[in-house]
């Protein structure tokens, strides 16, 4: 296994955490980070293209610093590791910022909108040595990892893998629009695939068949994926935007019994195990109640992940063996192939590497949760 050189980072220190872009999963986030042990986790600052954005989550959450561009919080020696919560398109410069500047990095789903752009950032953060990790968080929860175990032990065969999950977010920029990275396949399927790869194994399948509906931006609203390997292994899944009631399930069925994660499976907190006999459920309440108001449900299960980054940076490790750069090279690479059956291409909002689509930005911003002991940084 390769480890690092813990140079920058005291094994006795808190970690101290840096946050690029302050929206609704970035609020949610530093709510995680400040609910963890001051002795092992710091929300240390923000970066905003907007600094007084950045001053307001700074006193909401009480950070030592604020900054207006990413740039700045990237030449920050004091920040330890680096979250990256803005939108899709923009991960893959700010990845490669962070990197050029010795930060350990967390950065939000999908890493890339094209796989090639992940492949170039594993390989620079390999080679300098850096904790890199594509946050996908429901590897990190108990419970799917209780279902890798009861997927090895206690079903038998694996026949088949089922994911669905859908919510309306037809009003939501990011989410449908092609020039902020919008589209299912890249908002949604890294949560169904890397369900069906937890237990089918992160080889790529030999066969994968799309269908999908577009919207009139030419991204995809609606997708559902097959995949296929020769030995038999096999996954149905589907996703939406446009889905008010779908109960976010997951399945996995085998000879001899089957596994259901109840909605959500993307933040689970319970597992069944079923066969012929019986049903067992077991569950996993969240770790916490966080002292912040959050957008997203079971915020607080983020808690996991951020402590299995602490937990890889001080043991050297540059990835996480619950989810892999290979995990998530296999999952970038079905959307890649995916996006191609259905017709849809971002290549466009990018000339020679950096991302030209940044005209939306007032549209965009998340709602404002300032408590009042804060002063009114927004004019
Ligand atoms: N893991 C999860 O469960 C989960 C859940 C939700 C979202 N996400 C991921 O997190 C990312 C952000 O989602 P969100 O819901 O937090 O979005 P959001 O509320 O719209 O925030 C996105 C942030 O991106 C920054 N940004 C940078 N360049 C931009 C541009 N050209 N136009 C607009 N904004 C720009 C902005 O920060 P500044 O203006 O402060 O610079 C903005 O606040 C997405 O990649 C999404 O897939 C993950």
């Amino acid at each position: 296994m390769i480890l690092f050189q813990l140079t920058t980072y005291a094994r006795s220190a808190p970690l101290r955490w840096g946050f690029v872009g302050c929206g609704r999963i970035t609020n949610d986030f530093a709510a995680v980070i400040d609910a963890l042990p001051d002795t092992d986790h710091t929300v240390f600052a923000f970066a905003s293209r907007n600094v007084s954005r950045a001053d307001d989550y700074a006193c909401r959450f009480g950070a030592a610093k604020s900054y207006g561009s990413y740039e700045a919080l990237a030449k920050d020696p004091d920040v330890d590791v680096v979250y990256i919560g803005t939108i899709n398109p923009t991960h893959y410069e700010i990845s490669k910022l962070m990197l050029a500047n010795n930060k350990h990095v967390l950065c939000e789903k999908p890493l890339t909108l094209i796989g090639a752009q992940a492949a170039e950032i594993f390989k620079i953060a390999e080679s300098k040595q850096l904790f890199f990790q594509e946050a996908i968080l429901t590897r990190f929860f108990p419970a799917t990892i209780r279902m890798q175990d009861f997927a090895k032990t206690a079903v038998g065969d694996i026949r088949l893998v089922t994911a669905y999950l859908g919510q309306n977010s037809a009003t939501s920029l990011r989410h449908v629009r092609k020039q902020l990275g919008g589209g299912s396949v890249k908002d949604r399927s890294g949560y169904v695939l890397q369900h069906a790869l937890a237990v089918l194994g992160n080889d790529l399948p030999d066969k994968i068949s799309a269908v999908g509906q577009l919207n009139n931006e030419t991204v995809d609203s609606t997708a559902a994926i097959e995949l296929q390997w020769k030995d038999g292994r096999m996954a149905s899944l589907g996703f939406s935007l446009l889905t008010t009631v779908m109960p976010a399930e997951a399945n996995i069925y085998g000879s001899s019994a089957t596994i259901k994660m109840p909605d959500t499976f993307a933040r689970p907190t319970a597992v069944q195990l079923i066969n012929s006999a019986n049903t067992t459920i077991e569950n996993y309440p969240l770790p916490t109640v966080l002292d912040h108001r959050t957008f997203l449900a079971n915020a607080a299960g983020m808690i996991y992940e951020a402590q299995e980054v602490r937990r890889c940076i001080l043991a050297g490790l540059l990835e996480s063996p619950l989810l892999t750069h290979k995990d998530s090279l296999t999952i970038l690479a079905i959307q890649d192939e995916v996006l191609k059956q259905i017709g849809v291409s971002y290549d466009s909002l990018y000339a020679n590497g950096v991302f030209v689509g940044s005209s939306l930005e007032p549209e965009l911003q998340a709602p404002v949760l300032k408590p009042v002991s804060c002063p009114n940084f927004y004019h």
